[in-house]
């Protein structure tokens, strides 16, 4: 049986036009005019457009941090993101010290099997790059998995050396793998760190002091610079100030393989939220940190000019009642991460496209059609094109919601964007052609969202 969404307007990333959306098998098997025949289920989409369901490339659930674990998991987790529009998304499988690559990503199936609403991928971030551990990179394709992620700051835990990275990159591009790259130089930032707190320097804000922009432009030349000489791809992680925006125009101008993302808060929020009353603060505190409002308007420019080619979410969401708490009187033990997997389509698209600053088409491009294509999966999520998959959203260009945590539907506590009023938001949500949200409705059982294996 065959579904067709009706008299809707279809948008992506080239262009705008009214059409019907055949859908067959959860596949989209044709988009044009009157498609609805005797025996189809029809969706009728009048006075809706109609978006390639939201790509997330960056998200952390049920992860292990700062003592404690993201208070979303694959089942609260993508609650949210499937009542955002988000219909896949990609999680960082974490190498724990001494494991393998393989043994990692076994721990983090597990935590999906059974709860999973939307589909979703893993990148592995290598914490451990022993020799064995980096020859295991080339056999992460066969396992779906076509991108690793290296982590410059975080000492002690995360944080990687120039010469793990450098090999890193090398097999990785010899094995079709994307590097990815957490830039901030994190030994100036530990040296910054100690210097506070030995000056009694324990507030939220001094998360931000410590870590200052010139230190994330310094690690991100420097990872340009290695992946430039070596002619591998590299991709930025959450770039948030105008510096590393330079570094990065700097090798693409000479057409090194380096592309970007920024994710959602960068283009909302300041370093001056880490100084919000008492210790509100925390709620802000991720790394990199918040910057000024000049680097929101320099990341604006960027996504316009196509130098950052994506927006995640990043979305590591503590609760600030139980978790943020822990670092109270020591910020360096504030749980670093913020949440916005349920926020970033309706954000986005009212700072964005209601507030002049992008296209609808450009919307599109950066939410779900360009990280599908620069993941692995192109033509099969991102577009509402012949052949993909139907992940879809009903968008009602519209309806005002304001965004608060009590009507938010994950775990966590709070929302960044408290109070803000948005125009424009998903209605109806459909996952390989199912409808898994509908009205504010969860329709999808757990279990049901699958695993992506991605192309090198
Ligand atoms: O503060 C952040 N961003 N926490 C999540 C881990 C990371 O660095 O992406
Ligand atoms: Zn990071
Ligand atoms: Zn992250």
């Amino acid at each position: 049986m065959s579904t067709v969404i009706a008299n809707g307007t279809v948008v992506t990333a080239e262009a705008t036009f009214s059409a019907d959306v055949r859908i067959d098998g959860g596949v989209i098997s044709a988009v044009g005019r009157d498609l609805g025949g005797p025996g189809d289920t029809v969706i009728d989409a009048t006075g809706r457009h109609v978006l390639p369901g939201g790509v997330d490339v960056h998200t952390h659930l049920a992860m292990p941090s700062f003592g404690t674990e993201t208070c979303d998991d694959f089942s609260t987790g993508h609650l949210a993101a499937a009542m955002g529009g988000t219909t896949s998304h990609i999680d960082f499988c974490i190498q724990p010290h001494g494991a393998s690559l393989r043994s990692a990503l076994d721990l983090w199936h597990a935590k999906a099997a059974g709860r999973a609403l939307i589909d979703y991928g893993f990148h592995v971030a290598v914490t451990d790059p022993r020799p064995e551990v980096i020859d295991e990179i080339t056999t992460l394709p066969e396992l779906g998995v076509t991108s690793i992620k290296l982590f410059l700051a975080y000492r002690g835990t995360l944080q990687v050396d120039d010469a793990a990275l450098f090999s890193c990159l090398e097999r990785a591009r010899d094995s079709g793998v994307l590097t990815m790259v957490h830039a901030e130089n994190g030994d100036a930032i530990e040296h910054l760190m100690a210097g506070a707190i030995r000056r009694g320097e324990t507030a939220p804000k001094y998360h931000a002091l410590t870590r200052p922009p010139q230190l994330e432009s310094e690690a991100t030349g420097r990872a340009a610079a290695l992946a430039e000489v070596l002619g591998a791809p590299l991709y930025v992680v959450h770039v948030s100030c105008r510096g590393a925006l330079e570094r990065i125009r700097d090798v693409q101008s000479r057409g090194a393989p380096v592309t970007a993302e920024t994710c959602t808060h960068y283009l909302f929020f300041t370093k001056d939220d880490l100084d919000r009353d008492g210790f509100e603060g925390a709620k802000w505190v991720c790394s990199p940190p918040f910057r000024e409002a000049a680097d929101h308007e320099a990341l604006w420019a960027a996504l316009r000019d196509g130098s950052l080619s994506i927006v995640s979410t990043d979305h590591c969401p503590f609760q600030y009642g139980t978790q943020k708490v822990l670092g109270r009187g020591d910020f360096t033990r504030i749980p670093n991460g913020v949440p916005g997997i349920e926020e970033r389509m309706m954000v986005l698209h009212h700072a964005g496209v209601n507030g002049g600053r992008i296209t609808l088409q450009q919307f599109v491009s950066l939410t779900a059609t360009a990280p599908a294509r620069r993941f692995g999966l192109g033509g099969v999520k991102g577009s509402v094109t012949v052949g993909s998959d139907a992940d879809l959203v009903l968008w009602d260009l519209t309806r005002d919601h304001t965004i608060t945590a009590a009507t938010n539907h994950g775990a966590i506590d709070y929302s960044l964007y408290e109070g803000m009023h948005v125009r424009g938001v998903p209605v109806t949500t459909l996952r390989r052609g199912e409808v898994i949200v509908d009205g504010g409705r969860l329709i999808a059982a757990p279990g049901t969202g699958q695993f992506l294996q991605r192309r090198t």
